[in-house]
């Protein structure tokens, strides 16, 4: 069931009491202003956010950020759920943080509110993000997509940092994934010049890991999404855990980290299903314990 658009904030701050009451319940009858969610896949087992905010080409406006959260921690309650896909429209994945609502900003609200403290949630979640970029990927937006665990991209897709333009820098993450995922000197490029990668060269330089064409990209992420799903939670939670793992330590550690991982596989019902279905040669079921 879609969740519909509308313009009344009324019917967010509604869509939110809804998400958090209780047990975090999540409604895919509730409505967001900025967003579309809705559960997609045979099984219902992928959990799709659509920016829809089409006029400003998803430029990411806090109210659109908030209700992005408020889906992801709606999912991330689901246990039906296994992955997210986040997209925008064929035009634009984000332009950017919105310029209109940041132009008066001065440096002691920045700081004492904190500004862009919660755009982080999507890099927190457990459950595998993919981005599903068609257009526009610029600025908070490619952040956006760079937070999420992987990328795929349309083939008119446009990845670019041009805040340098604006007389300001990345304050997303920007300077730090995007220099991990294409390496310094490409990096540098991008953000002191606002130099634009186009789907293949994104392809190329490691940022994506797929290029499709544009209609079908979101049902590709969605089949992504949907493998990833009918493997066990439980272990894919910690197959991401320990692959993120790899951009925070250093080897050594998180060599370690990873076989304690592995050796905590073996605690699991799901572990044992699966090699026993290989042995038994039938389909394995796990039920993400
Ligand atoms: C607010 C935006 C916007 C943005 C586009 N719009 N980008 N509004 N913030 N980031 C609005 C335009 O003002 C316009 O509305 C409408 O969307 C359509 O945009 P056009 O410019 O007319 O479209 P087009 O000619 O196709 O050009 C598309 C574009 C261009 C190349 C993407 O819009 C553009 O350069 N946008 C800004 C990209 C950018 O600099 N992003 C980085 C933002 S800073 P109106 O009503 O005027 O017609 C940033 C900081 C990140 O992201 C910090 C951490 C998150």
């Amino acid at each position: 069931m879609a969740i519909f658009c509308r313009s009344a904030s009324f019917a967010v701050r509604q869509a939110a009491s809804f998400v958090f009451t209780g047990a975090r319940r999540y409604s895919t009858d509730a409505h967001f202003e900025f967003i579309l969610a809705n559960k997609r896949g045979v099984k219902e087992n992928v959990g799709l956010i659509q920016l829809n905010r089409p006029k400003a080409l998803n430029a990411l406006c806090d109210g659109l950020m908030q209700e992005v959260n408020q889906a992801l921690d709606g999912f991330e309650g689901d246990s039906q759920v296994g992955a997210i896909v986040i997209t925008g429209s064929e035009k634009a994945f984000a332009a950017g943080a919105d310029i209109k609502e940041m132009q008066n900003w001065a440096f002691p609200a920045c700081y004492s509110a904190n500004f862009l403290s919660h755009w982080n949630r999507v890099s927190s979640a457990r459950k595998p993000v993919i981005a599903a970029v068609n257009g526009f990927a610029l600025g908070g937006g490619c952040e956006l997509a760079m937070m999420c665990d992987n990328i795929y991209a349309g083939e008119k897709a446009q990845f670019g940092q041009p805040e340098i333009l604006l007389g300001t820098i990345p304050g997303a993450g920007g300077t730090q994934r995007l220099t991990r995922a294409v390496g310094k000197s490409l990096a540098m490029e991008m953000v002191l010049t606002g130099k634009r990668l186009s789907a293949q060269e994104a392809m190329q330089a490691g940022l994506v890991s797929g290029v499709f064409p544009v209609q079908q990209l979101v049902p590709e992420a969605t089949r992504c999404a949907e493998k990833i799903a009918s493997n066990s939670k439980i272990i894919t939670a910690m197959a991401k855990e320990a692959i993120n793992a790899a951009f925070e330590l250093p080897l050594a550690e998180g060599n370690r980290l990873e076989k304690r991982l592995f050796h905590a596989t073996f605690a699991t019902e799901d572990r044992k299903e699966g090699m026993t279905a290989f042995v038994e040669k039938r389909k394995v079921s796990f039920q993400g314990k």
